[in-house]
């Protein structure tokens, strides 16, 4: 301890009120509160101490000729010591009222303050709003957890889980748990892997989710499973990323996908209403992920405003412009999106948006800027019979902005589609108070992976196809449609699921079709194989990202803040210091040997 002081300890005090929920209703009633010293404040001689817990700040008021000795020790006290209170609750003077406060009524007049624990100076202070390093923040977190917008969070995350837990309860789903050490699921990050002591040489991998099991669960015959549970995955992490994170895993046996989607839209509202007072409307609007792509570029389209894409193939082919004619000889795409209002923007936020294009893969961005003196374009002079045919083609009018792409498909749906985002929020055109939900449907089973130079699970391999498509498996296997789904809510993957293989038949076609020998099927998953073969139902199912569905009710971009103790980007715990090196012994013990 930084200061000689006696502490004192609660004796035979019991706290009968928490700070927060001091309010007229106590007036006059004698109180024990405890807690943070959150402020102290001398005027004039009187003492004011804001003490703090969870459920807000209560002010106490020392006035040495009312009590010299609760004073006296009172004074002692520095932020974020820790002490109780007991005293009587009285209305504050008229005029001094604090709207600010929900006990900003009435104050506490101690008869006796006990010190219960000093402090040290904090490395910052416990408030909202500060701007604090996030690797101090980190560092300290348990007191960056004091501050009043993370304790918000934290407790909202509780409630939403409580909300999720009862609704599927309701609904006659189990909450069942599967295993942490098990071996690796393919939902396409790397494992993070654990040794086994006990069978040198071996590993287990820790579950990129619990697919696996609850398709087991429902072999198994449980029929409705649910489980909040932490899943485990290695990859690069981006914002809205955690090497450990939380999924609502949910599997039914014998349902349809309009089943499925019911539970998520009536759990989603059932958690906006219970958490947030939010009613929302269900059913949510469904779109393929065929017309996400060609309108938005995206299979996570933000649907809180339009500008969706525009085909100009037709404009842009009466154009002598070498990037358009050539993407549409090759097969490729002219699209463009009007912003409403751009004709105003300067060349550099123009500029701007040619670099996010450009960022994103796209080889450069088009413009024309329709103003009321005409259209001011790089482009135009390409347009024989003039480029105003190709802005009415895109439905713009005096005073919008023609941004265009050219290329093959997925280079223009991903530049375009970046530039959509980025004009969006420059032309200030996405609502914040807004919640778009929408699935997303109809996901190809397979996509080509350039990386890996083959054809690769969209979702993952245990996805249905659609039986009608079941014969270009062989064929044409990008053309094959599937069962999965994703649930978006405002340009933000929330949830994915899909209706499963459940044929044994069917399952070794897709493995295949994915690469797998016979026997690497086998040898990965072999015991599905297995077990579709004792009487599989036909089941599917969905997984919520629950720290994404936190962060956007809490309405904080990061879901850092709503996970106690999250990861840096670089996976590391700067509190613990995790992760860390290990005893030599340990290492033997578990027979691996660290490259020099
Ligand atoms: P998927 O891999 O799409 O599906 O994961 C489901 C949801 O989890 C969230 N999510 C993440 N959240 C934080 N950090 C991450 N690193 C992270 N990765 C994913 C997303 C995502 O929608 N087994 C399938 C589900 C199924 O088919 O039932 C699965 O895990 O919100």
């Amino acid at each position: 301890m930084a200061e000689e002081i006696a502490l004192d300890s609660m004796g035979e005090w019991h706290r009968t009120h928490y700070c927060g929920e001091i309010g007229t209703g106590q007036v006059g009633a004698e109180v024990v509160v405890a807690g943070w010293v959150h402020r102290r404040r001398d005027h004039g001689g009187v003492l004011f101490v804001d003490l703090r817990d969870r459920t807000g700040i209560v002010q106490l008021v020392f006035n040495p000729d009312i009590n010299p000795s609760a004073f006296s020790r009172a004074d002692l006290v520095h932020s974020e010591w820790v002490i109780a209170a007991r005293g009587k609750v009285q209305l504050r003077p008229a005029g001094m009222e604090n709207p600010n406060l929900s006990t900003g009524a009435v104050e506490i007049y101690p008869n006796e303050v006990r010190i219960l624990n000093t402090a040290r100076t904090p490395p910052f202070y416990i408030t909202d709003g500060d701007d604090v390093d996030e690797s101090v923040r980190l560092r300290y977190r348990y007191l960056d957890l004091r501050r009043p917008a993370l304790q918000r969070n934290i407790m909202l995350r509780h409630r939403i889980v409580k909300i999720i837990r009862d609704y599927f309860d309701s609904q006659g789903f189990l909450e069942i748990e599967t295993p942490v050490l098990t071996r690796s699921t393919p939902e396409g990050a790397r494992d993070f892997l654990v040794p086994s002591r006990l069978n040198p040489g071996t590993f287990y991998a820790l579950p990129q989710s619990p697919q696996l099991f609850k398709q087991l669960l429902m072999v198994a015959g449980f029929d409705r499973y649910f489980q909040v549970v932490k899943v485990f995955r290695d990859e690069d992490l981006r914002g809205n990323r955690q090497p450990e994170f939380t999924q609502v895993d949910v599997e039914m046996s014998f349902p349809d996908r309009d089943e499925i989607f019911r539970h998520v839209e009536a759990m989603m509202a059932a958690v906006y209403k219970g958490a947030l007072g939010i009613e929302i409307k269900t059913p949510f609007p469904r779109m393929s992920w065929q017309e996400a792509m060609d309108r938005y570029g995206s299979d996570k389209p933000d649907l809180r405003f339009g500008m969706a894409f525009v085909d100009l193939a037709a404009a842009a082919g009466k154009s002598t412009f070498e990037v358009f004619r050539r993407a549409l000889a090759t097969g490729g795409q002219v699209k463009g999106i009007v912003v409403p209002g751009g004709a105003a923007w300067s060349r550099k936020t123009i500029d701007q948006m040619e670099n996010v294009a450009k960022d994103n893969g796209a080889g450069g961005l088009a413009w024309a800027a329709w103003g009321p003196d005409g259209v001011r374009s790089p482009v135009a002079k390409y347009f024989p019979e003039g480029i105003e045919a190709m802005l009415r083609a895109a439905g713009a009018a005096v005073g919008d902005l023609l941004l265009v792409a050219a290329g093959p498909a997925p280079v223009v749906a991903r530049g375009l589609g970046a530039v959509r985002l980025a004009a969006g929020t420059q032309a200030g055109l996405i609502p914040t108070d807004q919640l778009a939900f929408t699935w997303v449907i109809d996901f190809p089973l397979f996509s080509y992976s350039e990386e890996e130079g083959r054809l690769v699970a969209e979702h993952h391999p245990f996805t249905a196809p659609h039986a009608e498509d079941m014969d270009l498996i062989d064929r044409e296997p990008l053309r094959v449609r599937s069962w999965a789904y994703d649930l978006v809510l405002n340009g933000e993957e929330l949830a994915s699921g899909s209706i499963r293989i459940h044929r044994r038949d069917i399952q070794d076609k897709v493995f295949r079709a994915l690469g797998f020998t016979q026997a690497e099927a086998q040898e990965r998953f072999g015991f599905l194989l297995e077990a579709f073969e004792y009487g599989a139902p036909p089941h599917g199912g969905i997984a919520l990202g629950l720290d994404r569905l936190v962060a956007l009710m809490a309405g904080t971009g990061s879901i850092r803040d709503v996970i106690a103790f999250p990861k840096t980007s670089s996976g590391a715990d700067l509190m613990v210091r995790a992760p860390a090196a290990v005893d030599k012994e340990q290492l033997d013990e578990l027979h691996i040997r660290i490259k020099p």
